[in-house]
């Protein structure tokens, strides 16, 4: 499938959703939205992909954040429009029962970095920078930067870059919890491709079950979390894969998961 603003491929059983308007160093219009939208949907039907990895296209830039020149002229209604677009399209991405990695191989400012922190993790090159310089447009950040970037980061270090608009570099974002590792520029790929491959070699019923559990789980009390546990545990046993994975440690053998 083909898309104006994003390219969509496949690697084996891993999908590269790669945002690409590199000349706006790959900054978030409406159609860019749209089609990211298209893509992650075409991923979440597809049962040869099991892991999606989000990038920028080009060298310089994941996404550069909402694209200013389209948000210059609107209106308080258009504004808020296409903030519940940027929202919905996240919080697509964050809840779709697979897993989904974002690449950052530059900016990730703003709605960039609001992506980024949809996604279950993130892994960045050491070229990379991170900021949600929002106030320094005379807004607020509007595609979830305000409550991902606390629950991430915690509330003291949110605020700090919300108010401040400061652009951090990738050793501050791993230090501060934003990133899980920080690779070299020339490797980026080839290490988060590595990582996807071997979450899709799981068993995928129980990899999209930890997902579940973990973000309906992160919402509640400990007492119903602990419930959800228990539910997504007790239906792992309802799988093939688990009767595989199992009976393959028995057998002293690698394990041949079906993703049933
Ligand atoms: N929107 C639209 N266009 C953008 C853009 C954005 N967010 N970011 C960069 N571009 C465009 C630039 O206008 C420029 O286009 P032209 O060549 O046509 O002039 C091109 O991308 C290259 O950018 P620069 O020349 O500025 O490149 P640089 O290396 O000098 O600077 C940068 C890079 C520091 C990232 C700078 O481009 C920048 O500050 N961009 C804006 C970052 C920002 O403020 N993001 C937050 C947007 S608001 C938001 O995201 C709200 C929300 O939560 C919904």
């Amino acid at each position: 499938m083909e898309f104006a603003n994003v390219l969509l491929d496949k690697v084996d059983n891993v999908a590269i959703l790669t945002i690409n308007r590199p000349k706006a160093l790959n900054a978030l219009n409406r159609d860019t939205l749209l089609d990211i939208k298209a893509a992650v949907e075409v991923f979440r039907d597809d049962p040869d992909t099991a892991v999606m990895i989000i990038k920028g296209a080009g060298d310089k830039s994941f996404v550069a954040g909402a694209d200013i020149t389209y948000m210059l002229n609107i209106n308080a209604m258009q504004a808020r429009e296409f903030g519940l677009l940027g929202q919905s399209v996240f919080s697509l991405i964050e809840t779709i029962e697979k897993p989904v990695i974002a690449a950052i191989n530059g900016f990730a400012l703003g709605g960039g970095c609001e992506l980024a922190m949809a996604c279950d993790f993130r892994i960045c090159s050491d070229k990379s920078k991170f900021g949600q310089p929002e106030v320094g447009l005379g807004v607020t950040p509007g595609f979830g930067g305000t409550q991902r970037l606390p629950r991430l980061v915690g509330t003291g270090m949110a605020k700090q870059l919300l108010y401040s608009a400061d652009i951090i570099e990738a050793d501050e974002a791993l230090r501060i919890g934003l990133v899980n590792a920080v690779v070299d520029a020339d490797t980026l790929m080839d290490y988060v491709m590595k990582l996807a491959k071997r979450i899709a070699s799981k068993g995928q019923v129980s990899v999209r079950l930890c997902k579940v559990a973990v973000n309906e789980g992160m919402q509640a009390d400990i007492n119903r979390a602990m419930t959800i546990e228990a539910d997504v545990f007790g239906l792992c046993f309802a799988t093939t894969d688990q009767k595989e994975g199992m009976s393959a440690f028995v057998e002293k053998r690698k394990a041949l998961f079906t993703g049933k």
